[in-house]
């Protein structure tokens, strides 16, 4: 019953939200609901936050993850024959965000706690690194993933525990968005109890995030795993998105001032049956469709394990047409994979190791734009990087 009466609930608290949004600039005030409805609360921040977000949902351009967790950040430099030690995560970390003209491309970039405070090895700190690129530096919020009891081998997201404070923090550090990422697994079910503990997470997240000046990437990755067929996955999405905005309304979280990374609707890894671009762009975007609002900015895809040259040939089919939010990327590995490999932790590689960073940028960027071919790619960028029950 009560899921029945999920998509009118967050469907009226969308409709009345600039109306919410006048009725005050006192961020105590706003907590009180008007009476008989759900109020959103306009916050002392709103005004930034839609700047931020809008900035962030930029014509042509979208967000380089490179939030790899300390241990996941391990893994890509053991790819390449190196130690996992601050150094060496300093030395990529620096690459990355050293690449003179990335902020033609790159509007945002998600780092880990370490990155945020750290600098150049020659004192420049990277945040001022990206500002100076017009990019807008995001941090990594969640505390990660625990098995949740009483489901089906699922797990929860932790992290709200001084999350305000964090936050404040990182604000202070130059911080002006966050992500937190949970997921959703396809084959474990997924119950009706991991879904509503993901989108009650996600929303209480997403409003203090909110309350301390950091635009909320809303997350939960519907897993690529399993054998299961493209329709089942948007059913499981459809659902999962339904909850996470039911939850955001009771929250009071302001949809113009959060951005979505959401998986695109895909087979899952092991179906046989495989989609075109064009097929995944339809099933995607009848999922977006269905379930966000047009208030909400932007959708910034993750990549998920699908190879460089599918991530953007997904995007661009889905930009053959206009959009009622901003339809871009948050990619990880589908931005990084080329340039970790060119790189090879040598000094002499660096400069095309950055080529190679502007070289996928620039291809998703049409992608935004619905301007991207697929002319030229190498072999390596069109592998695919699934990886069984992949930890982020
Ligand atoms: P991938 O693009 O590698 O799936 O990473 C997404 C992500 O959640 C990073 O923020």
């Amino acid at each position: 019953m009560a899921s029945l009466l999920q998509p009118a609930i967050s469907l009226s608290c969308s409709q009345f939200l600039g109306k919410s949004l006048k009725c005050s600039s006192s961020p105590q005030s706003n907590m009180t609901p008007a009476s008989g409805s759900l109020c959103v609360r306009a916050g002392a921040y709103t005004d930034e936050l839609i700047k931020t977000a809008k900035s962030i949902a930029s014509p042509g351009r979208g967000i380089l993850a490179m939030d790899e967790s300390n241990a996941t950040c391990g893994k890509r430099l053991a790819s390449i024959g190196l130690d996992n030690n601050e150094t060496n995560r300093q030395a990529y970390r620096q690459l990355l965000c050293t690449t003179p003209g990335l902020g033609q491309y790159i509007s945002g970039a998600i780092l880990f706690e370490e990155t945020l405070y750290q600098s150049t090895v020659d004192g420049k700190k990277f945040v001022d690194c990206l500002k100076e690129e017009n990019i807008v530096p995001g941090i990594k919020v969640d505390k990660g993933l625990v098995p949740l009891p009483g489901s089906n081998n699922e797990s929860w997201c932790q992290g709200l525990d001084g999350l305000a404070s964090r936050s404040a923090e990182y604000y202070k550090q130059g911080a002006r968005f966050a992500k937190w990422r949970t997921v959703i697994s396809i084959p474990n079910g997924p119950s009706e109890l991991a879904v509503q503990e993901a989108a009650w997470g996600l929303a209480r997240y997403a409003a203090i995030s909110q309350d301390n000046g950091l635009v909320p990437i809303v997350e939960p990755e519907v897993l690529l795993d399993g054998d299961h067929g493209i329709d089942r996955t948007l059913e499981v999405a459809e659902k999962v998105w339904n909850e996470v905005f039911y939850f955001l309304a009771k929250n009071q979280v302001v949809y113009e001032g959060i951005l979505l990374k959401p998986s695109m609707v895909t087979p899952g890894a092991e179906c046989k049956d495989r989609k075109s671009p064009a097929e995944v762009a339809d099933y995607t975007l009848k999922l977006l469709k269905r379930r966000v609002p047009p208030a909400v900015p932007g959708i910034m895809f993750l990549s998920g394990g699908q190879s460089e040259v599918e991530a953007t040939l997904n995007l661009n089919a889905m930009n053959q047409s206009p959009n009622p939010w901003h339809v871009s990327f948050s990619y990880a590995r589908a931005l990084q994979n080329s340039v970790l490999k060119t790189w090879q932790g040598r000094p002499e590689n660096i400069e095309s190791a950055k080529q190679a960073l502007l070289t996928r940028a620039k291809a998703n960027s049409l992608a935004q734009l619905g301007k991207y071919t697929g002319d030229g790619e190498s072999d390596d960028a069109k592998k695919g990087m699934f990886v069984k029950g992949y930890v982020y």
